[in-house]
């Protein structure tokens, strides 16, 4: 099979790093344009990039030229590109990812600029795959040839991946979360040693907003052309520590029916979800891996389970009055946000081939 050719938007940043490495060796995609700011282009990609992922930097884009962020360069790399990969900052993918779509790219972006959008699908894709219909709809009403597909909030991505195989067995009424997250989820230079180091940081810009509303969306039903949010009262309290990457979430749910600690592991451990029927290259075999020792999961032993794309909850117990009590961790910048993505860009690939 010839493989699809992919761009990554903002490919020198930590989380276009984690999308140059995982798009190597891809079974369906081959990387073929790699963009950052006017800062990093025209450098090669190895100049430009601090590159932070120890030994293995992909020899294949080691001397590709850095293009600017636009579709006019992207559309002169001299391949036909069939998904671009975006790891913008937020401000910049407001405007730019629409003049990409708009340009016939098909777009799975992590910048949280879109993912509101009634006609933008927000996707986790073992939770809420069928709401990649909303790209019909999208596609009319903007009239673009391409089109955009939005990845959560990494917080967001890791606690729906548990909140929906409970909801399916049980309703849910409210969620409280309250969460540890790693500095890798600030970007390359969003939290400074002098800062974080001896430290825990209770406020992170926007993510407990975040939490609260992208998860309402995911979880919610698509009737017609839109998303009727899920009826779960959300709260989030959201906090950085001293930790590279995984981000640990402690969970309080009351469910709409009662139900025992038991029956929540067995549903958890059961979750599947369509990447794993189509047997997706990066699908992991369990999307939410459930431990019994009374200190996991931990971000330095449990991150990388499935390739970094499984979530780990531990600590799953009954709380008062009805409610539940568990620990979820998830590697932020994998399945949070490049490992998602592609995921998207997976279940995009299948549909085409399928054609
Ligand atoms: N880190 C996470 O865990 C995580 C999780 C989910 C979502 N996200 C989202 O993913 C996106 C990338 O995050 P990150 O952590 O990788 O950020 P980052 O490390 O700061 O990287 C930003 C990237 O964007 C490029 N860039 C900056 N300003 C630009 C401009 N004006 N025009 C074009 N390119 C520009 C940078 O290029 P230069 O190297 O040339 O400056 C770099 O390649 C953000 O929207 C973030 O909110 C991050």
């Amino acid at each position: 099979m010839d493989k699809f050719k992919v761009a990554v938007l903002g490919a020198t940043g930590l989380v276009g790093q984690r999308f140059v490495k995982l798009l190597s060796d891809h079974p369906f995609f081959e990387v073929a344009a790699l963009t950052a700011s006017s800062r990093s282009a025209g450098k090669r990609y190895c100049e430009a990039t601090k590159w932070m992922l120890g030994s293995g930097f992909p020899e294949a884009v080691r001397d590709m030229k850095v293009l600017e962020s636009s579709p006019e360069a992207v559309k002169g790399c001299g391949y036909n590109i069939d998904i671009v990969f975006s790891a913008l900052p937020s401000s910049t993918a407001r405007e730019l990812e629409p003049a990409f779509a708009s340009s016939g790219f098909n777009v799975v972006t992590n910048a949280s600029a879109l993912r509101m959008f009634d006609d933008i699908p927000l996707i986790v894709p073992e939770v809420n795959s069928n709401h990649m219909k909303l790209i019909e709809h999208q596609r009319r009403r903007r009239g673009w040839r391409g089109l955009i597909v939005t990845n959560p909030n990494c917080s967001t991505c890791i606690l729906t991946l548990t909140l929906k195989p409970i909801m399916d067995v049980a309703g849910i009424e409210a969620v409280h979360v309250t969460t540890l997250q790693a500095v890798s989820g600030a970007g390359f230079s969003g939290v400074t040693s002098m800062a974080i180091l001896d430290n825990a940081i209770p406020f992170i810009a926007n993510e407990e907003e975040k939490m609260q509303t992208e998860t309402l969306k995911i979880l919610g039903t698509l009737e017609g052309e839109t998303i009727k949010q899920a009826d779960i009262s959300v709260s989030a309290s959201c906090n950085r520590v001293c930790v590279l990457d995984g981000h640990l979430e402690c969970v309080f749910l009351k469910t709409r029916r009662p139900v025992s600690p038991e029956e929540v592991k067995e549903a958890l451990k059961s979750f599947k979800g369509l990447p794993q029927e189509l047997k997706l290259p990066l699908a992991p075999t369990s999307p939410v891996i459930v431990k019994d020792e009374v200190d996991r999961p931990q971000p330095r032993l449990d991150r990388d389970e499935g390739k970094g794309m499984s979530v780990v909850v531990g600590r799953l117990r009954s709380g008062r009055d009805g409610w539940l009590k568990y620990v979820v961790l998830g590697n932020n910048v994998v399945r949070g946000a490049a490992g998602n993505a592609i995921l998207i860009g997976e279940v995009m690939a299948k549909s085409w081939l399928s054609d």
